[in-house]
This record gives C-alpha cells, structure tokens and sequence, in this order.
C-alpha cells in the first residue's frame, strides 16, 4: 500500500515528490525511462537554452545560485535537475512504465499498473492519492503529410534532432516555425544546410530580452498594456513580419500565452538569417513525391532531409483509466487555470497548465500541501472518534 504514486521523473514528478518529502509524506515515482528528466537529457538538441530568464524556471525550494547565468543551459539544466533528486532525496523507480491506473470505488484506492520494462514483469501499486506527471510532452506528434511515406529522403522529429553536423551542403525542410523549428533551421544554416522553414501559421517572434521585459511588467501591468508595449518595441527591431513571410496572429503574445499555452518564438538570430535570405520561408506543404515536395504556392523543390518540429502530445490518457473529471481525452486538463490540477478520489496532474516551468512549481505546491490537508484532516477525523 503506497500512500502517494507519482507517475513520471520529470521537472513535475520531481518537484512534487520533493515538496511532499519536504512534508515527511511518503511517496514513490515510476518513471519508463532509465534516469529522471528523459526529455531535457536524451531528446533535446545541444544549442537549447531555457527560453526564460532563469528566476521563472526554479522548482520549488531550490533557487538556482546566483552565479548562474540569467538564461541557463540544456547542461546547466540537467545538473540542476540532478541535484535537485539528490538534495530532495527522490528515488524514483526507473524503467517502469505505467500501463493502466484505475479507481476502485468500494476501497478507495488507485490500482496502478507498471511494466518493469528490463524484467518485463508487470508490478501492481495500490495507492490513496495518484498524481499524473507524465507531461504535455510524452509522445511526439507528426501532422499527416500527403506523400511522406514516398519521401526519399531522411526523416526525423526534433525530439531526435542533436545538432547540424551531418547537413552540410544538403537541402533541409524544417517543418513548423514554433521555438524548436525556428532554432533547428538557425542551427542548421549555421552547419552549413540550405534550410528552408515551414511556417503555417501565424506566429509572434520576439527576442529573448523583450519576453523577459515583458515577463516582468506582466508581474504590475494587465496583458492590455504589456502586449502592446512589447508588440511596439518588436516593431522598431523587425518591422513588419510579412517582410520575412511570416504573419503575427490577431491577439497579443502574452494574451496568447495565458490563454492557449502558445509561446512566442524567442528569436535565436533565425530572423537575421530569414532576411539575408540564408534561411527560406516556405507556406504549408500540399503534398511529396520522391524528394520533391509541393508547396500551396505552387511551387516545388527538393529536399534531402526533413525535420518535423511539430510538437508533441499528452498520453496520460492511454493509461489513466478513471479520471475523466480531470483530463480530457487529448489528456489535457478539462478545467482551466488555476483549477486545472485537483481531481475528484486523490487524483491529480502536475505540469498540464501550459506554463512551463514556473507553472510545474506552482502545481507541485498546491499538490503536495492539498494531500498534506487532506491526510491531516483525516486524522484529526480519527482522533475524533
Ligand atoms: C524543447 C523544449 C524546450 C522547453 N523549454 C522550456 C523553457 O525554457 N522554460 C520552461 O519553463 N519550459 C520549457 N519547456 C516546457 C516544459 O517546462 C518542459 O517540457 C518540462 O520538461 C515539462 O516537465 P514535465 O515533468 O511536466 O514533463 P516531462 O519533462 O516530459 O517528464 C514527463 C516524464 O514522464 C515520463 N512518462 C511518460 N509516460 C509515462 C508512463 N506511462 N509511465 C512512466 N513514465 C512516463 C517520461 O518519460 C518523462 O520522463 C520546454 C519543452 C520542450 C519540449
Ligand atoms: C539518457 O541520457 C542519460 C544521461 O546522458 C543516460 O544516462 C541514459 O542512459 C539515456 N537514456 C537513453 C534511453 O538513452
């Protein structure tokens, strides 16, 4: 019998199980992979830096040391990360993946299932409170392509993307124009690749510098007045967006953000290169044959290799059985911010309100402080009687 299950070792799963610790609450993670923050050390490209200054990216309890840099690297990041499991205490179960998770009503219990994916032996846990952390992130997503399955060419999403070194010379489509896209096709052009970027649909482009201004006014000001501000200063820096073929959407960025968890782009220097024409900006592809690939402009070119930079998705749902009060279907939060995070029976999600790393803290401490209510709550209930 296992008081809290976390399922995942991510920045989530980390910071919860860290914060219940902290409250001397027992509690045990199953993550699938062979070591705890799978995305940031085995699927993410070299160049990558938090895209937020570094006071928006702590996880709860451990502020980064003031020696660091305001923007922190892949690196800098997986040490912390690695010393935030020591410093906590967290041991989590590698190389389980859970399979299923349903509620016994008549108990009131969890039952989760793991596959111990080295024995292959399948482990039950029956748990009182079950939090979901499994991220937005768990599987990557690539849009149907007519044609893709004729390509000949190579193929890859950005979660296997590490740097340029074998794209020299060669012809790239970069697919989708969101931060990874647009950093991939910067790298790539630096490698010495003629890239080229699909860009769909609109798109806010920033530098770092103005999200973080932003950032910061966001903590005194409504999104009414910092949206226009930041779109004005971005103006004076870029001009007008079509001039790059890109297009910025109707709302603001920071409006966006809160509303969709959309982020803006935070430019690497890919707009310098789209200007001085290195990097070409194509419209959405019609369809592929071989190694031409037709664009909705009517116009087709060649391409040796295509990096797809179109996202990922949630999986929670394929496991989490019971729970439709929480997650939909797509396993994203049916409420939203901020009751986006508390179940019905001891269920919860950490890490699903779209708001990255300052949103994982804020849900690991709500978690962690709601189960040491209702725990105490309950003994006090039994000290009654
Ligand atoms: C390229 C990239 C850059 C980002 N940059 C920033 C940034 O600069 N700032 C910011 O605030 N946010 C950023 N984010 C968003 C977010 O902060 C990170 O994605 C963060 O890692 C999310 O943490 P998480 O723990 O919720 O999910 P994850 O890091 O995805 O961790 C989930 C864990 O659950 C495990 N898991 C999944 N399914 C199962 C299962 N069935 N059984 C057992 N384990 C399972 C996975 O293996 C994984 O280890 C970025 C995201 C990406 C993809
Ligand atoms: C992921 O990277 C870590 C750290 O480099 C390593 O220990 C681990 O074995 C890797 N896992 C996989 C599945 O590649």
């Amino acid at each position: 019998m296992e008081v809290v299950v976390i399922v995942g070792a991510g920045p989530s799963g980390l910071a919860t199980s860290a914060c219940l610790n902290l409250l001397s609450i027992p509690n045990i993670v199953l993550e699938r992979e062979d070591c705890c923050a799978s995305l940031w050390k085995n699927k993410t490209y070299d160049r990558l830096k938090l895209h937020l200054a570094k006071q928006f990216c702590q996880l709860p309890h451990m502020p980064y040391p003031s020696h660091f840099p305001t923007f922190i690297s892949r690196e800098g990041f997986i040490r912390y990360l690695d010393d935030y499991v020591s410093h906590f205490r967290i041991n989590p179960k590698y190389c389980r993946s859970v399979e299923s998770a349903s509620y016994d009503g008549i108990v009131g219990k969890w039952r989760v299932t793991a596959k111990n994916t080295i024995s292959n032996e399948i482990e039950v846990y029956i748990t009182k409170f079950l939090v979901v952390a499994t991220g937005e992130n768990s599987e990557e997503f690539v849009p149907k392509v007519p044609g893709l399955d004729s390509f000949r060419g190579e193929t890859l999403h950005s979660s296997n993307y590490k740097n340029g070194g074998s794209y020299k010379e060669k012809n790239v489509l970069v697919v989708g124009c969101g931060n990874s896209g647009m950093e991939i096709a910067y790298d790539q052009s630096n490698s010495g690749a003629r890239t080229s970027i699909v860009a769909r649909n609109p798109v806010h482009v920033l530098p770092k510098e103005l999200v973080y201004l932003g950032m910061l006014l966001l903590k005194v000001l409504p999104f009414e007045m910092v949206d226009p501000t930041v779109l004005m200063l971005s103006k004076l820096k870029y001009g007008d967006l079509s001039n790059y073929g890109l297009r910025r959407p109707q709302k603001g960025p920071f409006y966006l953000k809160a509303t969709t968890g959309r982020s803006p782009v935070i430019d690497v220097g890919t707009m310098e290169k789209i200007d001085r024409g290195e990097i070409q900006v194509l419209p959405s592809i019609s369809n592929i044959n071989g190694k031409d690939v037709l664009f909705s402009n009517g116009k087709t070119y060649r391409f040796d290799a295509i990096i797809f930079a179109t996202g990922y998705k949630s999986t929670a749902r394929n496991w989490l059985k019971d729970g439709d009060d929480l997650l939909n279907q797509d396993g994203m939060p049916k409420s939203s911010f901020p009751n986006h995070w508390k179940g019905k029976d001891g269920l919860y999600s950490a890490g699903f309100a779209c708001k990255g790393l300052y949103g994982i803290s804020a849900d690991a401490q709500n978690i962690a402080n709601d189960i040491s209510l209702a725990l105490n709550t309950k003994k006090e209930i039994n000290l009654l009687y």
